[in-house]
């Protein structure tokens, strides 16, 4: 049996029930196909562990975390933290450090899903989205805080290594496609330094994928075009902040956040790629059972593929259409069933197969 070592990081809210969802699942798929073994290490580092040690973490969790071959994590956020503290002590940190470039967020039309956008067209897009510089690069300050005259600034920084690496990896997805189309996202006919930097070294990457159709467009336009012309877009690519926008609304028009998948890659393979479902810690509706195990489940399928597991992926991925299409679905689907249901349901079908 080939063996894989997994760091996972239930972290807070909805993040804890969904592990444990994707826990059961994984341990039923390991089960059935026989040939493969998760050498699972649960990290307690969360929002909990910060209200009673003052640390998301504990010392050196960055190297702990950089042994393991992949990272499965549930969401970070806590009512009586501050979000900007509890990201930046746990998720950013890891997208950063192991240098998590490319994030991957498919989403597509679900057969027995309702969604707004699927009446009128087929959907598959995949959004690719810059994932450790822009807006996210954590700079900026604020000067004469809490006077009349306070200046707070948030730098975005874009270096041409970093869009480079991004966009090379982004043209590569998209020639790997059917329809090997891609449409870059931008704003810079406001943003005029770092959004100009994308559309050059975009022209640059481009020639040396002929076969990738690319086209251009504002972020602002490209939501119209998302929801007015879903067709007519196959592979997005965008900037850390636009990519986090537009795959929140990707997730709504294909039917609900709860399906939605995220992996946070790092194409070397010298550090650990992240798996993570696209909601976050949802405390309203935590400790209900009601949460859609999907988005992580189908982070987990995104995992198994990294891995080279594809035989277990495309299981796991059948198994969960298959749950979907038979309406055992929670309530952001419009189904009546819990999470530990959903969950029973596609662990069954897996043994059934
Ligand atoms: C996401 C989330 C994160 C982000 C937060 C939790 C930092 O919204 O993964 O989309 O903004 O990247
Ligand atoms: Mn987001």
């Amino acid at each position: 049996t080939r063996t894989h070592t997994v760091a996972f990081i239930p972290g807070d809210g909805i993040g804890i029930e969904v592990s444990a969802a994707t826990r059961r699942v994984l341990a039923a798929l390991e089960a059935k196909c026989g040939d493969f073994h998760l050498d699972i290490a649960e990290k307690d580092y969360g929002s909990l562990r910060y209200l009673r040690t003052g640390a998301y973490a504990p010392k050196g969790w960055l190297e702990d975390l950089q042994q393991y071959e992949a990272i499965f994590f549930g969401a970070v956020g806590h009512p009586d933290i501050e979000d900007h503290i509890s990201l930046w002590q746990l998720i950013l940190p890891i997208r950063q450090a192991f240098q998590q470039y490319v994030n991957v967020r498919p989403c597509r039309q679900i057969e027995g899903v309702q969604s707004v956008v699927a009446a009128s067209s087929h959907v598959d897009w995949v959004i690719l989205r810059e994932n450790t510089e822009g807006e996210y690069a954590g700079q900026g300050g604020r000067t004469h805080v809490g006077t009349p005259h306070e200046v707070a600034t948030e730098v975005a920084v874009f270096t041409r290594v970093g869009v480079e690496r991004f966009l090379r990896y982004a043209f590569s997805v998209a020639a790997q496609r059917e329809r090997k189309q891609l449409t870059l996202v931008t704003k810079s006919n406001a943003q005029r330094f770092g959004l100009v930097l994308w559309d050059e070294v975009a022209a640059a990457v481009a020639k040396d994928f002929p076969e990738v159709h690319w086209d251009k467009m504002l972020v602002d336009a490209m939501t119209v075009r998302m929801a007015c012309k879903p067709h007519t877009l196959d592979t997005i690519v965008a900037t850390n902040l636009h990519g986090d926008i537009l795959s929140d609304l990707a997730a709504g028009l294909c039917g609900s956040i709860g399906l939605a998948p995220s992996s946070s890659l790092n194409p070397s393979r010298e550090r650990p790629s992240l798996f993570e479902p696209v909601h976050g810690a949802a405390f309203d509706i935590m400790g209900q059972d009601i949460a859609n195990p999907v988005a992580a489940l189908w982070s987990a399928c995104e995992m198994l593929k990294w891995l080279g597991e594809e035989d277990a992926a495309v299981r796991l991925d059948a198994a969960i259409h298959e749950s979907i299409r038979r309406g055992i679905t929670t309530a952001d689907l419009g189904g009546t069933c819990k999470t530990s249901e959903v969950t029973e349901e596609i662990c069954s079908l897996l043994s059934d197969a």
